[in-house]
């Protein structure tokens, strides 16, 4: 194996030839996927006002378990998604989502949470997992990148000496050539945790849609209510709160807006 000191070159030689057990796009896959992907993504709109049904809870777990094939920064899964079904709880949810009625009226309320604490707890049970127990072995650059290269990246300490060596490593390697430049402060490690929550929240908002169900995402909220309302840890941070079910028609607030494509979108 050609060596580098890229460890993601390096770890990328390593495991080429995997073959797993995903569907693989063909050409049919584009026939049959893309038109219910574009029937999602343009049916699913903000419903602020819901009749208040519940979804099945087959329903929900089957979105749920979707959500958690979005993709995340090492395969961490650094979120949760708290899906409140005690009824009381869910009324002090709805309280400090401000009492908005997208909250008060929902069939189901999601509460996605930011785990930056829980790197190590799943960066333990994703290698058991990938390693069946330890009974399979990994190339050594992907034993490395879980067990020194990720470690580095992501541990903190309580006087911020992680991220003080990290930021004089990144500048001096930064200086000789393209290098990570983050995280090297706590910003940098609550932004890392909320990008995968994120894309976790817009996969389940999707399959809620294609389950035939409407969802609202609410970031106006008392996100400190909430932590504590879960009982959960300060590093622990409210992302959104997804309000879901079936919409009245009043719901439905304006046609869609969007600022023109070239805003957006720069071909460079
Ligand atoms: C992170 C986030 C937070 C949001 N917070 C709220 C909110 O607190 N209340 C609300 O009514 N809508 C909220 N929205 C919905 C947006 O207003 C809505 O997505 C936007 O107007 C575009 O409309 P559409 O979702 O129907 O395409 C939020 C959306 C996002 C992505």
């Amino acid at each position: 194996m050609a060596t580098t000191d890229n460890p993601l070159l390096t770890m990328t030689e390593a495991v080429t030839g995997y073959a797993g057990d995903e569907d693989v796009p063909d050409e049919t896959f584009r026939d049959t996927a893309l038109p219910g992907f574009k029937q999602a993504l343009t049916a699913r709109r903000s419903i602020r006002v819901f009749d208040g049904e519940p979804i099945p809870e087959d329903v929900m777990r089957d979105c749920l378990r979707d959500a958690t094939l979005a993709p995340s920064s090492s395969n961490l899964e650094p979120y949760e998604l708290y899906w409140v079904r005690d009824s009381t709880t869910r009324e002090r949810l709805a309280e400090a989502c401000l009492g908005q009625p997208a909250a008060t009226t929902a069939g189901e309320l999601v509460v996605v949470m930011a785990r930056r604490d829980q790197w190590k707890t799943n960066l333990d049970k994703v290698w058991d997992l990938m390693t069946q127990g330890g009974t399979i072995d990994f190339p050594e650059p992907v034993d490395d990148y879980y067990h020194k290269i990720t470690p580095r990246l992501r541990q903190t300490d309580a006087l911020g000496l992680d991220n003080l060596m990290r930021r004089v490593v990144f500048w001096f390697r930064g200086r000789r050539g393209p290098t990570v430049r983050s995280p090297v402060n706590k910003g940098d490690h609550r932004v890392w945790a909320h990008t995968q929550s994120s894309l976790t929240a817009m996969t389940l908002m999707l399959s809620l849609t294609a389950h035939g169900y409407d969802t609202c995402p609410i970031g106006g909220l008392d996100k400190v209510r909430i932590r504590r309302l879960l009982g959960l840890p300060e590093q622990a941070e409210v992302t959104m709160v997804i309000a879901a079910g079936t919409r009245r028609p009043e719901g439905l607030y304006g046609a869609r807006v969007r600022l023109p494509y070239g805003d957006l979108i720069k071909e460079v």
